[in-house]
């Protein structure tokens, strides 16, 4: 059972309805920007938690990183990935909720994961994200910055002084500020995160 209060079947009914007003459609801007500097690919384990159809997994996957894994508790998600893109390894779907993921993983790619929990499992987020990642490993992407959604239901937004308490413990900020090419309709509203799971601490 999902840890959430926005569950399975809340997802599910949501791609089964076409509200999927986050689905970009491709690859972001931001994180396109982010892979292209990552160098020649290489296996270095990727995770991408709440996945949705999963653009970023797709692009990763074609760049030729070849431990690239996805999660996400809809199995719908998960099939427009496989339909899609069908040499993806299957393994590498995960249908399970991010709260019982396993690592260890180099890095997470966060985009509109984090908003569409509820807001009080945001410290579990954190600790989860730490403890799935290696020491020196990184959580990077994107936050919504300010007030976003109807404020009852996905997404919900924050600001950088919440945000900072959640990750403080666990990470040093490498980079934490206002993306600078976000997606249009997310223009001035988000933040790029950059956090580097500190070497001493025990997640
Ligand atoms: C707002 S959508 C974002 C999808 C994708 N990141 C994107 O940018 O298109 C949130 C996704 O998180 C998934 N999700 C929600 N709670 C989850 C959980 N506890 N574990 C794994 N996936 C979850 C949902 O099924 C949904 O696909």
């Amino acid at each position: 059972m999902s840890a959430t209060t926005f569950d399975a079947a809340y997802w599910s009914a949501r791609y089964a309805a076409g509200r999927d007003q986050w689905d970009a459609g491709t690859v972001t801007e931001p994180l396109r920007a982010y892979f292209a500097q990552l160098g020649p690919a290489d296996a270095r384990r990727i995770l991408i938690p709440g996945a949705g159809r999963a653009y970023e997994a797709e692009y990763l996957h074609r760049a030729g990183f070849s431990e690239v894994y996805v999660a996400d508790i809809a199995p719908e998600a998960l099939g427009a990935l496989q339909q899609r893109v069908p040499d993806f390894p299957a393994e590498h779907l995960l249908l399970q909720d991010f709260f019982a993921l396993r690592g260890p993983y180099d890095l997470i790619v966060e985009q509109t994961f984090f908003c569409a929990l509820d807001p009080k499992l945001r410290p579990r987020y954190a600790k989860q994200c730490a403890h799935l990642l290696r020491p020196g490993g990184k959580l990077v992407g994107l936050l919504f910055e300010g007030q976003v959604g109807p404020g009852n239901e996905p997404p919900f937004g924050g600001t950088r002084k919440e945000y900072r308490r959640y990750f403080e413990p666990y990470f040093d900020f490498v980079h934490f500020d206002a993306a600078y090419n976000s997606i249009k309709p997310r223009a001035d509203r988000e933040l790029f995160i950059c956090l580097q799971k500190k070497a001493d601490v025990v997640a």
